[in-house]
């Protein structure tokens, strides 16, 4: 294994918590509890819906039958039931982080759509980490995405690190998130962003995984999805900044919290994003929206707008708190609400979703 990653030490405040203990030492772990607990509270989440100009074309006869409605679709070789995906949230030492991953994993499994994890950095610095990640057992047939900040490599990561969580996790697509805004808002964040450009190329080429690079909700504008796409990364999730605010949630650990709270909704609109993306500049890339999708209609409104698949984040770290059960719920209503709006709008296939079926309302 190679060298490990030193902790960044925060400054963050003890909070008090009904449901999860923040106080294990370890500033990471506990930060990541922190982290938890604050996306429990709701004003984190923007709830903007930037679809909203957007009202999908009503058929009044849609001239398809309702059965004969699949979302079904594939992701990385595996056919999935609809083009959903669990975004990347957790994993850590401790009972809760094994528990969340646990209950996303079953429920990924029963829902048969592809599996995020959370940020891998903490298996470098603790060993005792990387069983909230083995999730392997409980999802043996979905796709599971590994997940690292892209800035860390600028702070010690090695690709002999990203090698060894290729071989003790065993996944199947390589995320790494990009997550400026919420850096520079982290006392203490991780904020040298300089020459991350040539450090992905390096990455994209020894890595033997398909790449995903995503945004942590502060958005990826068309530009740079068409140079990620030329250089050769697989999957683009621009999280927009219409959901979880990380500006937000570290505003709260923050000695000042009034930059996160101004900068609370900085970033680009998810809608904004894919409605000025040219698809035929992105080549074979797949675009994964994200940011605030709160339900199906958002969803097929994005795969209309060019979207290959959805990701939902802070609704499924609810359901998972509660049980693998609530996962699969939560996963069914957003994928029953999609399967209704595809039949209302006339398309029996999700490759049929086009922008000719959107009426734009300024
Ligand atoms: C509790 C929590 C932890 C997160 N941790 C990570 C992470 O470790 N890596 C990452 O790439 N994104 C992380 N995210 C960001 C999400 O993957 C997603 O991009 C963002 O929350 C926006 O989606 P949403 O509005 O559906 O929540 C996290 C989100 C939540 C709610």
């Amino acid at each position: 294994m190679g060298s490990r990653v030193v902790e960044s030490t925060t400054m963050a405040r003890n909070r008090p918590s009904k449901r999860l203990d923040a106080s294990r030492a370890s500033p990471l772990n506990r930060r990541k509890l922190q982290h938890l607990e604050a996306c429990l509270d709701e004003t984190v989440d923007l709830q903007r819906d930037s679809f909203a100009p957007f009202k999908l074309r009503y058929q009044a006869l849609p001239e398809v039958s309702l059965d004969e409605v699949s979302t079904e679709g594939e992701f990385a070789g595996n056919k999935i039931a609809a083009p959903l995906i669990i975004s990347s949230m957790t994993g850590g030492v401790g009972k809760e982080f094994c528990d969340i991953n646990r209950n996303l994993a079953r429920g990924a499994e029963a829902l048969n759509i592809p599996l995020g994890l959370g940020s891998m950095k903490v298996m470098l610095s603790h060993e005792d980490a990387q069983v909230s990640f083995q999730v392997r057992n409980v999802a043996p047939s979905v796709k599971i995405i590994a997940n690292l900040g892209l800035v860390s490599f600028n702070y010690g990561m090695s690709y002999e690190d990203m090698e060894w969580i290729i071989e003790t996790v065993h996944p199947d697509v390589f995320g790494l998130h990009l997550n400026a805004l919420q850096e520079s808002i982290q006392e203490g964040g991780d904020t040298n962003f300089a020459g991350l450009l040539h450090c992905l190329e390096k990455i994209i080429h020894r890595c033997p995984l398909p790449i995903y690079v995503k945004e942590c909700g502060g958005g990826i504008a068309p530009q740079l999805v068409y140079r990620l796409a030329n250089m050769g990364v697989d999957y683009v999730d621009i999280s927009g900044s219409d959901g979880t605010s990380w500006s937000a949630v570290e505003g709260r650990f923050s000695r000042d919290p009034s930059l996160g709270e101004l900068l609370k909704d900085f970033g680009l609109p998810t809608a904004w994003i894919l409605e000025n993306l040219r698809l035929e500049k992105a080549g074979k890339v797949k675009i994964i929206a994200s940011g605030g999708i709160r339900n199906g209609i958002q969803g097929v409104k994005a795969l209309a707008l060019g979207a290959h698949y959805v990701s939902v984040a802070r609704p499924f770290l609810l359901a998972a708190l509660d049980s693998a059960e609530a996962v699969v719920e939560a996963g069914r209503r957003i994928i029953r609400e999609m399967h209704t709006a595809m039949f209302l709008v006339g398309v029996s296939r999700v490759e049929q979703l086009n922008r000719s079926l959107l009426i734009h309302t300024p």
